[in-house]
């Protein structure tokens, strides 16, 4: 496994990988890595001749007040996960590597930035957009692969690529969860352990979405009252928002619908966690009288 710091050593390898036509997986991560992020190296490691991991916290991702600087670091850890997963590379550039003095590009994903998370991350997915098109441009994956924990992020990125022809296929794969539910994400460190057993409030309200769209209730208010109620149970915890939105426009929905998503952020004392789900309602088979 290649660990590369620098752009023209990256462009290097990358033409190499190029001119062997391998194809190329890409996973961009910010380390503190998880059994989430290992799901998708394991689903590139499958599908791609050589894989990319990135490991970069972006500080144009982070507001102000967030938590830049305390975001976990477990960068030698991380290398020999994925060492062992078989990646070909690692690429963990600086700040200033990717964002050298005089840098002022910005991509803005307009009609999504404001909605759900980008309400109390202002900026955020400005952040995310520029980072993840740069690194598509380094490394000219084939595919990359992203986790729906991240709902809006992977929206957000399937937009860019289309509205920008970026010529990567995005896949996007399922959460992974503990054993009670729990989304994994390297935030879920920040938790202390009566922190942790509230933060199970966020994916028992997302059952109970789920399980009243089942039953037929698919108004959207009469859904979050509920799943509010659920979320007051836990002490620590705030809601940031609850919404169930279309799946491409991230526009709220009255009433929900197969395919909508149901997601939410909620602060578990300090620690902003965010989950989804993708709503499924069966249609009522029609009866037959023969
Ligand atoms: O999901 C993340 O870890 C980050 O937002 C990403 C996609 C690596 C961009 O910094």
């Amino acid at each position: 496994m290649q660990v590369i710091t620098a752009v023209q050593a990256l462009k290097q390898y990358i033409r190499v990988l190029k001119e062997r036509r391998s194809t190329i997986g890409l996973v961009p991560t910010m380390g503190a890595l998880h059994e989430g992020h290992l799901s998708l190296v394991r689903q590139a490691k499958k599908e791609n001749d050589a894989v990319v991991v990135s490991i970069f916290v972006n500080p144009l991702q982070f507001g102000k007040n967030e938590d830049f600087s305390r975001y976990p670091r477990t960068f030698d850890n991380d290398c020999n996960i994925l060492s062992q997963e078989g990646v070909n590379i690692v690429f963990n550039p600086g700040a200033s590597e990717m964002y050298p003095d005089g840098f002022c590009t910005a991509v803005i994903p307009e009609s999504l930035e404001d909605k759900l998370c980008g309400k109390s991350r202002p900026g955020h997915f400005r952040g995310v957009a520029v980072v993840v098109l740069k690194l598509f441009n380094l490394i000219q994956p084939d595919v990359a692969y992203f986790g729906q924990k991240d709902f809006q992020q992977t929206v957000v990125i399937r937009r860019i690529v289309s509205d920008l022809n970026a010529g990567v296929t995005i896949k996007v794969l399922p959460t992974i969860r503990d054993q009670n539910g729990l989304a994994l994400s390297s935030r879920n460190a920040y938790l202390s352990e009566t922190e942790r057993n509230d933060a199970l409030c966020l994916y028992q309200a997302l059952i109970r979405a789920q399980s009243l769209v089942k039953t037929g209730i698919v108004n959207t208010e009469e859904m979050v009252r509920e799943m509010e109620k659920i979320i007051s149970q836990s002490k620590s915890a705030t809601i940031d928002y609850i919404s169930v939105v279309n799946p491409e426009t991230l526009e709220s929905v009255q009433k929900a619908q197969s395919g909508d998503v149901v997601a939410l952020a909620v602060r578990i004392g300090k620690t902003r966690l965010i989950d989804n789900v993708i709503l499924t309602i069966y249609e009522q088979p029609i009866l037959s009288d023969t």
